[in-house]
């Protein structure tokens, strides 16, 4: 039996978003006030699956970790690092492309959508992305990873993968990781186009929130969102084919801590004139202060620095007697 752990990641690939906030840091700071020892990294060597200019890169990885600890990750409880800075990761991911199956990884849709129809000029790194997030993953023999509903087939694959390596070296040695994925907003869309979730790399600034926008564009980013006609129905089931609908209630319930069946009650009938600014307000009371404070720690980069530092020697710590044990299994 392996004992409770928790293990997620965000990528430094750009601003952190309303989507990434709600599908993963806030999940990840009431986890690790639960009963779970937490491990919580910015994943670095993940983002350079797409070329990302280095000065950027250095950049976002420090607001990544801000976004982390500004949001209530403690970093002496949490152990919160930066992937790049823990070897084992890049070494366990090697094995876990020996065990990994080409035909599992034609089946991912995330690989699908990034790549669309330019699929042999993407790098190999983005092919074999889900091998290397399994290996984040066991390196610390997580139990449970929270993250968005974009990232369940992925912790799916790492389920097959330890089972396969389980399997194939006569072994218990790693876990079937469970994801954590619950409440609403587990999929927030892109605010100009209802059918994409929203992103750090969308196209437009507009289609997005950034945890680091301020209230004035937030308000005209919500303001200028995609909706329909109709006004707020009264039941979840009639939001079925409204997306954008569906979208910015969903986002109002996990802003609020409430559920949509809630804040439909209290909004049915309203037109989208008054939801959208009661939506930037909720918005601007939750995100703001958490911006306020990532701009405080993103003023003293050398502190973060030493922060990522400390929590890679712990994450260290935790990694290399499984990694030992990994190779000596296989033989290496
Ligand atoms: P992005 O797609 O913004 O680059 P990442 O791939 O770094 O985000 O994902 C980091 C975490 O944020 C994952 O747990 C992912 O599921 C979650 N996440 C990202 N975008 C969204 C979204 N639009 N809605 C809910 N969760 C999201
Ligand atoms: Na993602």
């Amino acid at each position: 039996t392996f004992a409770p752990r928790v293990f997620s990641g965000i990528k430094p690939s750009g601003g952190l978003t309303l989507g990434n906030y709600l599908g993963a840091i806030k999940r990840f700071v009431e986890m690790a006030d639960g009963e779970f020892e937490t491990i919580y990294c910015v994943v670095d060597l993940h983002a350079i699956t797409v070329w990302q200019d280095p000065a950027e890169l250095t950049q976002a990885t420090r607001e990544v970790a801000a976004g982390y600890i500004a949001s209530g990750i403690d970093p002496e409880k949490s152990i919160l690092f930066n992937q790049a800075a823990v070897s084992g990761h890049a070494e366990l991911a090697w094995i876990f492309n020996c065990v990994a199956r080409v035909g599992w990884m034609n089946r991912m849709t995330q690989f699908k959508e990034k790549a669309g129809k330019n699929a042999e000029a993407v790098s190999l790194g983005l092919y074999a992305y889900p091998a290397l997030m399994a290996a984040d993953i066991l390196l610390y023999h997580a139990t449970h990873v929270p993250v968005g509903e974009d990232q369940k087939q992925h912790v799916e694959l790492t389920r097959d993968i330890a089972a396969k390596f389980n399997h194939d070296y006569r072994t218990d040695f790693f876990p079937l990781t469970e994801p954590v994925i619950e409440g609403p907003a587990m999929r927030v869309m892109n605010l100009r186009d209802g059918t994409k979730k929203m992103s750090k790399s969308g196209e437009s600034d507009m289609e997005r929130i950034n945890m680091l926008d301020d209230a004035d564009t937030i308000a005209k980013k919500f303001r200028k969102a995609r909706t329909d006609p109709a006004p707020i129905p009264g039941k979840v089931k009639e939001l079925a084919d409204r997306p954008e609908a569906r979208n910015l209630v969903e986002i109002y319930a996990a802003l609020s801590g409430t559920s949509a069946e809630a804040v439909l009650a209290e909004h049915e009938g309203a037109g989208w004139g008054a939801f959208k600014p009661a939506l930037a307000d909720l918005a601007v009371a939750r995100l703001g202060p958490i911006s306020d404070e990532m701009r405080r720690l993103l003023d003293d980069p050398a502190e973060i620095d030493r922060t990522l530092a400390r929590g890679a020697e712990r994450a260290r710590q935790v990694a290399a007697p499984i990694l030992a044990k990994t190779y000596e299994i296989v033989g290496l």
